[in-house]
């Protein structure tokens, strides 16, 4: 192996203490800041993820709250519950976690989050505000993937980015993100022809498409940064989980790589508390 490895829990322990002081200084200015997480449904995944987030916003001191709703919640419920968590001054910021049980409409439900309080950033103001340069609250996972590259001396600025994915959480925002710190960005799907020969053009490759394991070596240019956005189980393992990078062979080849676990996924939860706090301070001061 010849990438150095990017240690995504130590730059997420540090954001989290950043937080945690930032907590401190608004509780002591009168101001606890308030995060709601709403779980809708039973999905284990998302089970254990909300409880985290729940877990991690209280042990910083914040006013932390997990709603459970019932798998058979109607869409009305779930607006209901939305509009009372905006309505309530204890509340800074709102996230309703992903996927939504079959039948209800997450768009319709993240368009009415207060954009004040829309900690993941989804809100259509949010996601425009993201796109014409204006401060607002930007999704955790990519905003935490541009905390990793400060965090190790990469500036974007006059490198060629290569995102692969386009989904609305990682893909999109994050090449926006790329964009706005002065990368030259190209965005890759499951429609691009020629993948790996693009992808070796990147300075800095982001993967995140859902796929174990589908960038390997041949992928990457010599001595480029390899973020590895990806959390996918292993076929025949219980807890096992990878990336969408094929860490050994990328790791030959790249300067600079993140591993699964221990990447990037730390810096989501991280991100999150982050904009929650983000949140309070734009809604109190
Ligand atoms: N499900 C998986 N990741 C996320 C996330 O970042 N936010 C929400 N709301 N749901 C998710």
């Amino acid at each position: 192996m010849s990438a150095a490895v990017i240690d995504g829990k130590q730059v997420a322990a540090q954001v989290l203490e950043e937080v945690g002081r930032e907590v401190e200084q608004l509780k002591a200015a009168g101001v606890t800041p308030g995060l709601a997480v709403v779980l809708v449904g039973d999905d284990p995944a998302s089970q254990v993820y909300t409880s985290n987030k729940e877990r991690t916003a209280r042990e910083l001191g914040m006013h932390s709250v997990l709603y459970r709703l019932s798998a058979t919640s109607t869409q009305a419920e779930v607006a209901d519950l939305v509009r009372t968590l905006n309505r309530d001054p204890a509340i800074h910021g709102i996230l309703v976690q992903s996927p939504l049980p079959k039948g209800l409409d997450m768009d319709a439900v993240v368009r009415l989050i207060d954009p004040l309080k829309d900690v993941d950033g989804f809100h259509p103001e949010n996601v425009g505000r993201l796109w014409t340069g204006q401060d607002g609250l930007v999704p955790c996972t990519p905003a935490g993937v541009m905390r990793l590259l400060e965090a190790y001396g990469v500036d974007p600025k006059g490198k060629h980015a290569v995102v692969v994915g386009r989904s609305n959480i990682v893909g999109k925002p994050m090449a926006a993100l790329l964009l706005a710190r002065h990368a030259t960005v190209t965005i890759c799907h499951s429609r691009t022809p020629d993948l790996a020969e693009t992808c070796r053009r990147a300075d800095i490759l982001v993967a995140a498409v859902g796929k174990l394991q589908m960038i390997t070596g041949e992928y990457v240019k010599p001595g480029a940064v390899v973020i590895d956005v990806g959390i996918n189980p292993v076929p025949g393992f219980k807890k096992r989980i990878r990336g969408d990078v094929d860490f050994d062979s990328a790791a030959e080849v790249a300067g600079l790589i993140t591993p699964v676990p221990g990447g990037v996924g730390p810096m989501t939860i991280a991100m999150l508390m982050a904009n929650a706090v983000k949140a309070a301070r734009m809604q109190t001061g």
